[in-house]
């Protein structure tokens, strides 16, 4: 019989430290540089003041695996691309706004769910961070025929485990530089950039499903998240798979906020034919059912988050062009 547990050359150390910082280790990896003072931890650097347009960068993760995050990310970043380009069709024409990162580099489905090839590998990854640059990271990139890129990598076994976060982190201030917005679609399973990853980001969206192990999770992690981004980054809980009119016996909305003891930032429909057709055609749903009650939902939820995420400056003008 096989023992995993009892093999000695797994290595335990951060078990293995003072137990009052046991918990935060797990939660942020030691790192060297960013130590010594918690202010100083990693963070996704936002894009120079140089830069005209202010990059926006919206995060998703799943409660527990399987809830639609990448179905999700995917489809948010089509209707952004679509509204960029309603926005400003000359300029947008040609040019990608919209970028999607796959952060699970064991299981991610980017390039599944978009049918191309990664063009970022796992050596790139490993790589020296300071290697990473604009010119670089463009060649890492792949662009979908509906003008969203996507910035993913093969999916190989205990990746994870392997890549050089500092590398990971660079690339991820690479494309905050390079596009207007990025969409994050990160693993279930806590990982050493998922804190920079999420306190780089504009909006955090923690999806679930209407199931009682789902639901208790997205509470956990929601409060866990709150904890560490503190109020400087919306963390949101967003129901996917939800039937509105089920005569099932299935969980009420009011159960699920009463186990969430929060209220739900936003609903999608539960619509198994749209988006496994989406994933089967390797476009994402707003592109081949434009109409269906998935793709309604998903616009909502896009203005939603459109406005808990205006800068500043945005409602300024707006201001302005209301006054004038
Ligand atoms: N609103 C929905 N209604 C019905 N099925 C859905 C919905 N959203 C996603 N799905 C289906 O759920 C399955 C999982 O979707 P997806 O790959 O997006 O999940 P995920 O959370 O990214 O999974 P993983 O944890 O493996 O990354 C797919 O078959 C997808 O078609
Ligand atoms: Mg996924």
């Amino acid at each position: 019989m096989k023992t995993f547990s009892r093999r000695k050359d797994v290595k335990r150390e951060v078990w293995s430290e003072d137990k009052r910082n046991a918990e935060i280790d797990l939660i942020i990896p030691p790192c060297e540089q960013w130590h010594a003072d918690s202010k100083d931890l990693p963070q996704v650097r936002k894009p120079s003041a140089s830069n005209e347009q202010q990059s926006q960068c919206w995060a998703f993760m799943g409660a527990i695996g399987g809830v639609g995050t990448t179905t999700l990310a995917v489809q948010m970043a089509y209707e952004l691309t679509k509204q960029s380009r309603l926005a400003d069709p000359l300029k947008h024409k040609s040019e990608s706004q919209i970028c999607i990162v796959d952060l699970d580099f064991e299981s991610g489905s980017c390039i599944h769910h978009l049918d191309i090839e990664p063009a970022l590998s796992h050596d790139d990854l490993s790589g020296d961070p300071l290697r990473i640059d604009r010119s670089i990271t463009e060649a890492f990139l792949n662009t979908h025929d509906n003008g969203i890129s996507v910035l993913a990598a093969p999916n190989v076994m205990g990746a994870n485990a392997h890549v050089n976060t500092q590398t990971v982190l660079a690339l991820l201030d690479s494309v905050s530089a390079m596009f207007p917005y990025v969409i994050l679609d990160l693993p279930k399973q806590w990982q050493a950039w998922s804190y920079a990853a999420l306190g780089g980001s504009d909006f955090v969206g923690l999806l679930c499903d209407l199931t009682i192990p789902s639901l208790h999770m997205a509470r956990s992690k929601k409060e866990q998240l709150a904890e560490l981004l503190k109020s400087e980054t919306p963390c949101e809980v967003i129901l996917n798979k939800y039937e509105r009119r089920s005569f099932k016996n299935t969980l009420q909305l009011v159960d699920a906020e009463m186990a969430l003891q929060c209220e739900l930032f936003s609903m999608l429909c539960e619509d198994s034919s749209v988006t496994q057709e989406a994933i089967n055609c390797g476009q994402p749903v707003g592109s081949i059912r434009a109409n269906s009650r998935y793709a309604k939902d998903s616009r909502k939820l896009l203005e939603q988050i459109l406005s808990v995420t205006k800068t500043e400056s945005q409602s300024e003008k707006e201001m302005v062009k209301i006054a004038s």
